[in-house]
């Protein structure tokens, strides 16, 4: 995710969108830029690195003109550089463009602009915006019928900010999935992804909703829906929030604001290109064996993956450690091997390691990251983007749930290419994709509390034990690496029915055991490996469909779930433990943003 923010007043804009910029450089920091008009002319400056580097090369303070808009970026089509900084102008450089989100159809969009001769020179979705009003201009439309025609043929999530030079007195606005504020001063306004890029100006903010646009200037706005054009009056609310709190926004962590960011990230995952998903689904469809491959969390999400391929597209995977990889598998790589990498950083050693040994053995090289221009995507055949935004805590969160929601839109082309689900069958698992979240949204609104009661009566365990069945065993993988890694407590985690096999021997009296169960078809042994648990004094925690009083009833501890497909059920059940281990960690006195020893990437093997 990106953020962008815009000023129209009586003061230089360049210094006032610089320091927004700043409030929001967590939500992307591989580029940036800023855009002023002043006396009919546009004066842009943007670059690639952090917002203080830049700043240092080109001094963004230094740009002349009260009206301007300015971006930071978290890099989602063309890798990060100069060339696909925002802003992005028009031909005649007398339009300038930012925006955050996914513009699902711009290839086609693209094409119709170079057909018109149109020079586009960046990679970026973006850029199309300013040439489409830059021609609907060109055809004899008002600025503000060219931006609203313009925004109404995008297909996808967008905030966008635009100033043209021959209408220096507003700024245009739009917004679709992707949030954006207005904030409201006196003789003065400001734009923002984030209210709190604009706090220390004013805390009354208005927020524009999916399929409005606006039309601000430094006395006022104009708020428009774009179907039907017709104007919407709406008051500003005060924002609650002391601009101290603004560093990540109102949170004390990147690590807690990304658990709560869940939501808008799973919403961008919805919004894939999908050329890609279906291109993706093509190439795996050809392959004999099809590797899923991944380290640590992005691991777990390939377990979940695995699952999620077998149910619905009744394809076998095999989700494999990408540092194991070649010594199991190494032999037996040939042109009919498909790996599907996944990987945050796109930059993991032992991914790339092993993606390198199989593609000198014809074998086909397929990506899912989170990190546009990373090595994964350079090596893939064919790669998404999850568009998950920054992740800064070092633990994985949103990009986990977001590869589960990613590999389940994957699994789901597939089922359809191979003919695997009736049309009623794919239209149910389509819907219930397009609910998750909505249901992260619920989840992540109401753990967060109970799960701070738990870590406060078992923060000073020795260890835990993580047990699930089936799709479960990839969420208690999952939730014993995020406890391990941030509490540093030894964590186990095993499939429920194995437990009985040996590890059940280091049960004793109260010792905490993490039972996951979701309404599935094994749900009814997880009850029976709970007794046996029980019968040996341990504690348990179970995290189960909310309406589950059995085993509400068997649970020293019990944190109730929506309903949900079970297959997507990680997503959903992982929330909670992402809590739990965020706050053994800050009542341990940890920092669950840098845990020790451990780095956002693992670049070496
Ligand atoms: C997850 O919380 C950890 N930070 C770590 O296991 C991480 O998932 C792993 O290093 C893989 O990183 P990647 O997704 O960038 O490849």
């Amino acid at each position: 995710m990106c953020g962008i923010v815009g000023y129209i007043g009586p003061e230089d804009a360049a210094p006032i969108l610089h320091k927004a910029l700043l409030r929001l450089e967590y939500r992307g920091y591989d580029s940036a830029g800023v855009a002023t008009l002043s006396n009919g002319r546009l004066y842009v400056k943007k670059d690639q690195g952090k917002i203080e580097e830049i700043h240092k090369r080109l001094n963004l303070d230094d740009l002349p003109g009260n009206v301007g808009i300015g971006h930071t970026r978290w890099a989602t089509h063309g890798a990060p550089s100069k060339i696909n900084a925002h802003p992005h102008t028009d031909c005649t450089e007398t339009i300038a463009v930012v925006h955050n989100g996914v513009i699902e159809n711009f290839i086609e969009l693209r094409r119709e602009l170079l057909d018109l001769d149109h020079s586009l020179i960046s990679k970026t979705d973006t850029e199309i915006i300013a040439h489409l009003v830059e021609e609907s201009i060109k055809r004899g439309a008002e600025p503000e019928t060219a931006f609203l025609d313009a925004i109404s043929r995008l297909r996808g999530s967008y905030a966008v900010a635009m100033i043209i030079a021959s209408n220096p007195d507003a700024i245009y606005v739009a917004r679709n999935e992707a949030p954006l504020a207005i904030g409201v001063g006196e003789g003065f306004n400001l734009v923002s992804s984030d209210a709190n890029a604009f706090l220390e100006y004013t805390q009354k903010a208005v927020f524009l909703h999916n399929g409005e646009a606006a039309i601000i200037r430094r006395d006022g706005y104009r708020i428009i829906k774009l179907g039907t054009r017709s104007e919407v009056s709406r008051s500003p609310t005060l924002i609650p929030w002391a601009v101290s709190m603004s560093r990540k926004g109102e949170y004390e962590h990147y690590m807690l604001k990304e658990i709560y960011e869940q939501p808008n990230a799973l919403r961008n995952v919805l919004h894939l290109q999908q050329i890609y998903v279906d291109l993706l689904a093509e190439l795996i469809d050809r392959g004999r064996d099809i590797f899923l491959l991944g380290a640590g969390t992005s691991y777990n999400a390939c377990m979940a993956g695995s699952y999620i391929f077998s149910k619905i597209a009744r394809t076998s995977t095999y989700p494999v450690i990408a540092s194991e990889f070649i010594d199991n598998y190494g032999s037996s790589i040939s042109a009919d091997t498909v790996i599907l990498a996944v990987s945050q950083s796109g930059e993991t050693a032992d991914v790339l390691n092993a993606l390198e040994y199989a593609r000198l053995r014809a074998a086909t090289i397929l990506g899912i990251t989170n990190t546009v221009g990373s090595t994964l995507t350079r090596i893939s055949r064919a790669y998404i983007v999850q568009n998950s935004g920054p992740e800064i805590g070092v633990a994985a969160t949103k990009t986990f749930t977001s590869q589960v929601l990613v590999l389940a839109q994957l699994a789901l082309r597939l089922a359809r290419l191979k003919g695997k689900l009736a049309q009623y069958e794919m239209d149910e698992l389509y819907e219930t994709l397009h609910s998750i979240p909505s249901i992260a949204e619920k989840v992540v609104n109401s753990t967060d509390g109970k799960m701070r009661e738990i870590a406060e009566n078992l923060m000073n365990s020795s260890s835990f034990f993580f047990l699930g069945r089936g799709i479960s065993y990839s969420t208690a993988l999952e939730a014993r690496l995020k406890v391990m890694e941030l509490s540093y407590i030894p964590s186990i985690a095993y499939p429920a029915g194995e437990s009985k096999h040996g590890p059940i021997s280091v049960i004793e009296k109260s010792y905490p055991v993490f039972f996951i169960v979701p309404r599935d078809e094994s749900r009814k042994q997880n009850i029976g490996n709970i007794m046996e648990m029980k019968a040996r004094g341990a504690r348990i925690i179970s995290v189960a469909s909310e309406d589950d009083d059995e085993v509400r009833e068997l649970s020293d501890y019990f944190v109730g779930m929506p309903d949900i497909n079970p297959l997507l059920s990680p997503i959903i059940y992982a929330i909670p433990f992402q809590f739990l281990a965020y706050h053994l960690a800050v009542l341990k006195g940890y920092d669950p943003d840098k845990p020790r020893n451990l780095a956002k990437s693992v670049t070496v093997l």
